[in-house]
């Protein structure tokens, strides 16, 4: 039987991912790579064929243990973690000696054009080392709304980035997920290969708080600020200073860049339209609100 891997299991691609490749599997082993098994089996009760090793991305110790007899590694990149040559390195050789051969990295759109961006370095690593890969490329997460932009949402109704009028593509976690999932289960067909993973919708930040006062039927606001003291502003809330600048470059940089692609491969490997921001906002309503 084909045994995978799913590493981030608990976080927001990787428990989608599990929930897919859960439901589609029918005869793979889906291994979840966690820090806290207990944890994880209260999360994931439903799923009661699901595996579980433990594994740490800073303890080099977990990796022969979590690599044991699998197929195809699902990895990607905690975003605090971004010294590829301290993390990275050693997982992957942990990986090659371990005889794993095949793996899915979830990377970011346009991981290809900068070469400083940790997703590339690694998809460089992954290739340099001879791996079978599929590198999963997705757009900005509507899931960005619910998560990390969501405390400022609740005390001020407002998003503040260094984003000006720059528009995102907008894509579904639960989309990813599902295309991942199949990427997984057919690697042999689509290998070597990188798969954008987009919505249909390209907007900005104010016409998204508008599109949300919209439907909420109540104000939300964005407010653009410069790229400098955004990142100030992050780090005195307390981020690390790897992950208050990764923010700042993802929500500065498309300034700078042409409008996002949209990619059609979301409904080539899954027969479906992407969830549309509409869908989604509508689903977390009660989120958003005070
Ligand atoms: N946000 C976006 O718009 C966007 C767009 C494109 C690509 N991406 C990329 O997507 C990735 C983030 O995915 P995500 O949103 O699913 O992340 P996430 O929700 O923050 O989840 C991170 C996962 O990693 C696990 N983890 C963290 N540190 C670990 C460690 N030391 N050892 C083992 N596991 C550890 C967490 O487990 P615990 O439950 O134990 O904490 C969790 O399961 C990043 O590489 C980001 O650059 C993001």
């Amino acid at each position: 039987m084909k045994r995978i891997l799913v590493t981030g299991a608990t976080g927001n691609i990787g428990a989608e991912v599990v929930h897919y490749l859960c439901q589609l599997a029918e005869s793979a082993e889906i291994i979840a790579a966690v820090r806290k098994i207990d944890k994880a089996q209260k999360r994931f009760s439903q799923y009661s064929k699901l595996v579980y090793r433990r594994f740490d991305f800073g303890n080099q110790d977990s990796f022969q243990g979590a690599f044991n007899e699998i197929d195809i590694l699902f990895l990607l990149r905690p975003p605090h973690i971004a010294d590829v040559e301290k993390y990275f390195k050693p997982l992957l050789l942990a990986a090659k000696t371990s005889g794993i051969e095949k793996i899915v990295f979830l990377s970011v759109q346009g991981a290809e054009k900068s070469k400083v961006i940790p997703h590339n370095k690694i998809e460089r690593l992954i290739k340099s080392l001879g791996f079978a890969h599929i590198f999963v490329r997705p757009s900005y997460f509507m899931q960005n709304l619910s998560t990390t932009l969501l405390p400022e949402i609740h005390t001020s109704q407002t998003i503040t980035l260094p984003s000006g009028k720059a528009k995102f593509n907008w894509v579904h976690v639960g989309n990813i997920g599902e295309a991942a999932a199949v990427l997984l289960l057919s690697f042999d067909t689509y290998q070597n290969q990188a798969y954008e993973i987009t919505g249909t919708e390209n907007k900005s930040f104010e016409e998204v708080t508008s599109l949300m006062s919209e439907i909420i039927g109540s104000p939300f606001y964005f407010k653009s600020i410069n790229p400098i003291s955004f990142y100030f502003r992050k780090r005195k809330e307390g981020l690390q200073s790897d992950f208050a600048l990764v923010m700042t470059m993802l929500h500065f940089l498309p300034r700078l860049q042409d409008e996002p692609e949209i990619s059609t491969n979301y409904t080539m490997l899954t027969g479906k339209n992407p969830t549309s921001l509409r869908e989604f906002i509508e689903s977390e309503k009660n989120a958003f609100l005070p």
